[in-house]
């Protein structure tokens, strides 16, 4: 076992996004890149030298073989102890639960979230800080100022460390402890919500079905819907994590989880659906002959917090991103509670609930959690879901209705365009930027625009300033649109439109989403142009 300092030059493009540093596994696997990132967050956090850090991944291709590495890096350059997942296994929830629950100084978790894995697809590494959160910009910032002037990092030659046996090893004066993926995260669950009643309910002929998609969340859901609260065998459907996710995306909507969709529609479908992604933090909700937006979801899960042990006298406010629908505002109002609006991604999100501010979050991408982590959590969700229908009995139909009636219905959709020209992209975004002063006022297709500017954030924690976070367009009647590129992207660009219409009138509230927001899908194809632009009379995906 030798300590070697490996020489090396700064690679580009290492520019973390909205979540970490997400590219093609092949570059991932070039000489040093890896290695070259990791060195460079060694350097983003002030080194590594006896700290403590959770590692573990959504188990794709390259999975095992980076945990290696960062184990051989993170005992060269004298950390003091890495707590792994089993065979490097970790949901993303799970991970950022450990870094809490353990204080360690922070984690690194592998995964490109709901992206496909394989050689020829994508992987990722994102680092967390000790509030078990995705470290905010200013510390990716410095982990990217360190990639443009890395010329050497430490490794240790040796050959591989057994992380698939439950236990303590080292490796040189490094500690190792290799846990259950499972076990800590299913404790916390316990801790939230009624797990007695959820068990009542699975028991009194309640079927589910949950869609792995054959990922992290697996092992998670077989272990507490079959295991702990006795949902009946066979519930959790592709169950086992591939490394390259049966060669399907692992994205919990309705294009990637047809089979669920399918499932769900059926005549016989069972009582209530959901699906997670790659490394578990999403989540998708449905229920016999529905599907519940993220949007919409998030908004339910407030409304009936008093209903879930742990959030019963707890909610402080809420906070969603901001192209995610005002269904919660008007939940946040009802409540009494203030309502954040965050640019995109999970990390806006960890200050307003290290501080108490908000204690439920959601993301229109299917992203819903709450204070009991720094992360999203898909199965969270779920159980949130389960115990909502456990207590009141009702079906998800019933939930949603009822919902509606009392806060009205914001229609939503999200319209993805996705690899398009980087170049055109940045030219549409540019020319919208450039219409702003202009916009509010006008009126297009029948409806007049109240407000048009690019979202900026003032983080009320700690006062940075966010800004670019997308184009908005607030239209009379409750209406939005917003515009965005994605930051998660590995090829060309995708521009996001989300499009949003408030309904109250009761005798509207069943229509078909894409046909509620007709108007917006037209108004917002004159002011951004995207199919002169972009040549794209369709959008890819529509959520
Ligand atoms: C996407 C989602 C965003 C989420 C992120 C990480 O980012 O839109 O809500 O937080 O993935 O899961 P985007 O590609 O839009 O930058
Ligand atoms: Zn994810």
């Amino acid at each position: 076992m030798t300590l070697e300092t490996i020489a090396s030059t700064p690679i580009e493009g290492q520019k973390p996004g909205t979540s970490g540093l997400r590219k093609k596994t092949h570059i991932f696997m070039q000489p040093h890149y890896l290695e070259n990132f990791i060195a460079a967050i060694w350097i983003g956090i002030g080194g590594v030298a006896g700290k403590i850090l959770v590692l573990g991944g959504d188990g794709r291709y390259f999975n095992d073989r980076a945990a290696q590495v960062i184990l051989r890096m993170a005992a060269a350059s004298g950390a003091k102890k890495i707590i792994i997942g089993q065979d490097a296994l970790l949901s993303t929830p799970a991970a950022s639960n450990l870094i809490r629950k353990r204080k360690a100084d922070g984690g690194i978790i592998l995964s490109a979230s709901h992206n496909p894995g394989g050689p020829e697809e994508d992987f990722g590494v994102k680092f967390n800080t000790p509030n078990g959160g995705p470290a905010p910009e200013e510390v990716t910032e410095r982990i990217f100022e360190a990639t443009k002037s890395i010329n050497s990092y430490e490794i240790i030659a040796t050959q591989d460390v057994d992380i698939s046996t439950l236990g303590t090893t080292s490796l040189a004066d490094m500690e190792i402890e290799v846990v259950d993926p499972v076990a800590d995260y299913q404790t916390l669950m316990e801790t939230l919500f009624d797990f007695d009643k959820i068990r009542d309910l699975l028991n009194s002929g309640f079927s589910l079905r949950f869609d792995a998609l054959h990922a992290i969340t697996g092992p998670y859901a077989t272990a507490i819907l079959e295991g702990a609260l006795g949902a009946a065998p066979g519930s959790v459907v592709n169950g086992i994590p591939l490394p390259d996710f049966g060669k399907g995306h692992p994205d919990p909507n309705p294009i990637w989880a047809k089979d669920l969709v399918e499932h769900m529609m059926a005549k016989d479908a069972p009582d209530f659906g959901a699906a997670s992604d790659g490394d578990g933090d999403r989540n998708m909700i449905m229920g016999s002959g529905i599907y519940i937006t993220p949007s919409d979801s998030v908004a339910i899960l407030a409304a009936n917090a008093e209903l879930v042990p742990a959030y019963r006298g707890n909610m402080t406010g809420v906070a969603r991103s901001m192209p995610t629908s005002r269904a919660l505002d008007r939940v946040a109002k009802d409540l009494g509670i203030e309502c954040y609006e965050t640019p995109t991604g999970w990390k806006f999100f960890g200050n307003l609930l290290d501080a108490g501010k908000a204690t439920i979050c959601g993301e229109e991408s299917a992203g819903t959690g709450s204070n009991h982590i720094r992360e999203k959590d898909g199965l969270w969700a779920v159980l949130f879901w389960l115990n909502i229908l456990a207590e009141t009995r009702l079906s998800v139909a019933e939930i949603m209705e009822k919902h509606c009636r009392q806060y009205g219905r914001n229609y939503y959709s999200r319209h993805d365009y996705e690899a398009i020209d980087t170049e055109v992209a940045n030219d549409l975004m540019q020319a919208l930027r450039a219409k702003l002063s202009t916009l509010a006022g006008e009126v297009i297709n029948g409806r007049k625009i109240t407000n048009a500017d690019d979202f900026a954030y003032d983080d009320p924690v700690d006062g940075s300033h966010s800004k670019n976070q997308g184009v908005c367009l607030e239209m009379e009647g409750g209406a939005r649109i917003v515009f965005r590129l994605s930051g998660t992207g590995t090829e060309g660009a995708t521009l996001r439109v989300y499009l949003e219409d408030l309904v109250e009138d009761p005798d509207r509230m069943d229509l078909d989403p894409q046909e509620a927001l007709a108007d917006m899908i037209a108004i917002a194809d004159t002011v951004a142009e995207i199919s002169s632009r972009t040549g794209r009379t369709e959008p890819d995906v529509r959520t």
